[in-house]
């Protein structure tokens, strides 16, 4: 459905002078008839961008982007084609002609344009209010004690509802609204006598804007507690619908499509402190779980979505919601390990802004942010709780394409963990499709990985001989261990008979080996190896923890470099493997 006529969008295009409009992005010299600039879609050093003032035309030699006015608007601040072309129309002066549109669509348009006239006064009303009334300044000096500039502020159009029952009601009427009308934008309702009052009084408003800047709604923050809820939003109305808006949206959209990345956080003020800290690309959620409108208006503004959200559970539910709504929608979705009972507000007051780009920076994507989430919440010292984590992990670990870097890591990181050896990971990861298969059968025994390594070794015939004893007796952690090695290496082909008596902890671990090793197939070269770098580098980290004790500067960097050496050969191993 054509919504404007050819005629008036072509006359949008002709008004429009692109160099102009360009210039507001990246600045443009002249070059003969074309002027060129750096490409505002794309890094670069020198100049490929250039622009045709005649055909009104862009085209970067770069990436290959080009278009016309429109096309660049919609690039540049994610908007849609209608966004695009009334945000022209506007701004140079064109008037939009309608296809003929039948009279019921066309009423409807022009109430809606009424109701959203009427938030817009009345979210100017409520910014000079906070700015300039003897009532607000309580709240003046409140926000000012949480370190928001006024600019800030002034930018987000925060204001203060007056405490009086009808100050909303009494200034819009004058204006020439209805009743109906302030009951339809959500700023008045009926008390049981039938009579209107302003639904937002004597709180901090925190206008809900759409991404062109468009208020729908507000947040309104109580200033002294058990005076109603914290936060009371607009009521639900064809114009307002909980858990559609993003609160920052219209002020970060800019900075998101450039810099092609939007973080999330939970609150409007976690809001005005990360684009206070110079973090523009931020948007709040408002305590909710995101839900799919929102992931839809996220996905217009950036491919990459960094969810910074409180640690506690609520937050994490929101996450894995929105890992499933992201997953069918080519969106790129991170996540950041919040400290347990801080949000970005409180970050960015204790660290700065040099906390929350930390934090910002060790970014996970949502499958790795999920299986250490069930590492750190697993219970390590019972062989049960270690199978659990070990079943959720791997069915996470399924979605991670084979053979990717980041299968790997992740095997490695569960192994590490865990404790297991990770060859066992790797075999209880399923395909994509294929049923989980059950991780172990109760009469199974969870060894740590050195009893592992030895049980492997054992059931491996030449090659567990081989790898054992080329094993140094260094790798393993105890003693005990040690003399474990050993004695299987000696009596590799009846460890039970070789036992003395006088060494009843060494009988038992040994015992336990061969008890394990009769109910294992013989492993491969390359997995006896893999079981063997882990220890290797379960040593290297644990004189890696010595040298740091001991502050020994170039131990600690040879042995850096050794677990590099390590982590390589595995990486290598498992890409056999896989
Ligand atoms: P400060 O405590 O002043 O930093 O405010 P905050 O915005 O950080 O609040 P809080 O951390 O308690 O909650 C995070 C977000 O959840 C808020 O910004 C709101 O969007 C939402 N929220 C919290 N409490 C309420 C409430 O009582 N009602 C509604 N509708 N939303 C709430
Ligand atoms: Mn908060």
């Amino acid at each position: 459905m054509a919504l404007f006529t050819k005629d008036s969008i072509e006359r949008v295009r002709e008004a429009v002078d692109m160099v102009e409009l360009v210039s507001a992005k990246t600045d443009l010299r002249r070059a003969g008839s074309r002027w060129v600039g750096l490409c505002p879609f794309h890094d670069e050093r020198t100049p490929s961008f250039s622009v045709n003032p005649e055909d009104k035309l862009y085209y970067c030699f770069g990436c290959q982007k080009g278009g016309d006015a429109i096309g660049f608007l919609q690039e540049v601040e994610g908007l849609d084609f209608q966004e695009a072309i009334e945000t022209l129309a506007e701004r140079y002066n064109v008037r939009l002609e309608r296809e003929d549109e039948d009279p019921e669509a066309d009423r409807k348009r022009r109430e809606r344009d009424r109701l959203l006239g009427l938030l817009d006064r009345t979210a100017r009303f409520y910014a000079s209010y906070l700015e300039t009334s003897g009532e607000a300044a309580k709240a003046r000096a409140y926000l000012a004690e949480r370190g928001f500039s006024e600019e800030t502020l002034r930018e987000f159009r925060v204001g203060y509802s007056p405490s009086a029952w009808d100050r909303v009601l009494t200034g819009a009427q004058r204006d020439g609204y209805s009743p109906q009308e302030l009951l339809d934008a959500g700023l008045a309702q009926r008390n049981q006598q039938g009579s209107l009052y302003d639904r937002f009084r004597g709180r901090i408003m925190f206008p809900l804007a759409d991404l062109r800047g468009r208020v729908l709604g507000f947040g309104a923050r109580a200033m002294a507690e058990g005076r109603g809820p914290k936060y009371l939003n607009s009521s639900e109305s064809r114009i307002y619908r909980k858990g559609r808006q993003l609160f920052g949206i219209d002020v970060a959209r800019s900075h998101a499509t450039k810099s092609g990345r939007i973080v999330v956080v939970e609150g409007y003020t976690d809001v005005l402190a990360m684009h206070q800290a110079g973090i523009r690309e931020t948007v709040a959620i408002m305590g909710t779980a995101l839900t799919e409108d929102q992931v839809v208006e996220l996905a217009k503004v950036a491919k990459h979505v960094i969810l910074a959200l409180d640690a506690d559970r609520a937050g994490q539910e929101a996450m894995l919601r929105a890992a499933r709504l992201a997953k069918d929608r080519d969106l790129e979705l991170g996540a950041v390990e919040m400290p347990e009972g801080a949000d970005p507000a409180e970050v960015l007051q204790k660290g700065g802004p040099d906390a929350m780009n930390g934090l910002l920076e060790r970014a996970r994507g949502m499958i790795e942010f999920q299986v250490h989430r069930v590492l750190a919440d697993a219970e390590l010292d019972t062989p049960a709780g270690r199978d659990r984590a070990l079943e959720s992990a791997r069915r996470l670990i399924a979605d991670v394409p084979k053979s990717s870097a980041l299968r790997q890591e992740l095997v490695r990181t569960v192994a590490d963990r865990l404790d297991l050896p990770p060859d066992l990971v790797i075999a209880q990861v399923p395909h994509r499709s294929e049923p989980a298969r059950v991780a172990r059968s109760p009469g199974q025994i969870a060894l740590g990985p050195e009893e592992a390594f030895l049980a492997s070794c054992l059931a491996s015939g030449e090659v567990g001989m081989a790898t054992l004893e080329g094993a140094s007796a260094d790798v393993f952690s105890s003693q005990l261990m040690r003399k474990a090695r050993e004695h299987l290496v000696t009596s590799f082909h009846d460890p039970l008979a070789g036992l003395q008596d006088g060494d009843p902890e060494l009988g038992r671990l040994v015992a336990g080996v061969v008890a394990k090793a009769d109910t294992q197939q013989p492993a491969s070269e390359a997995s006896l190896r893999l079981s063997f770098l882990q220890l290797e580098q379960r040593r290297i980290d644990r004189e890696l923890r010595r040298a740091g004790e001991a502050a020994d500067r170039s131990m600690q960097d040879r042995l850096a470099a050794a677990r590099q050496d390590v982590r390589r050969e595995m990486d290598a191993v498992m890409g056999q493997m896989a």
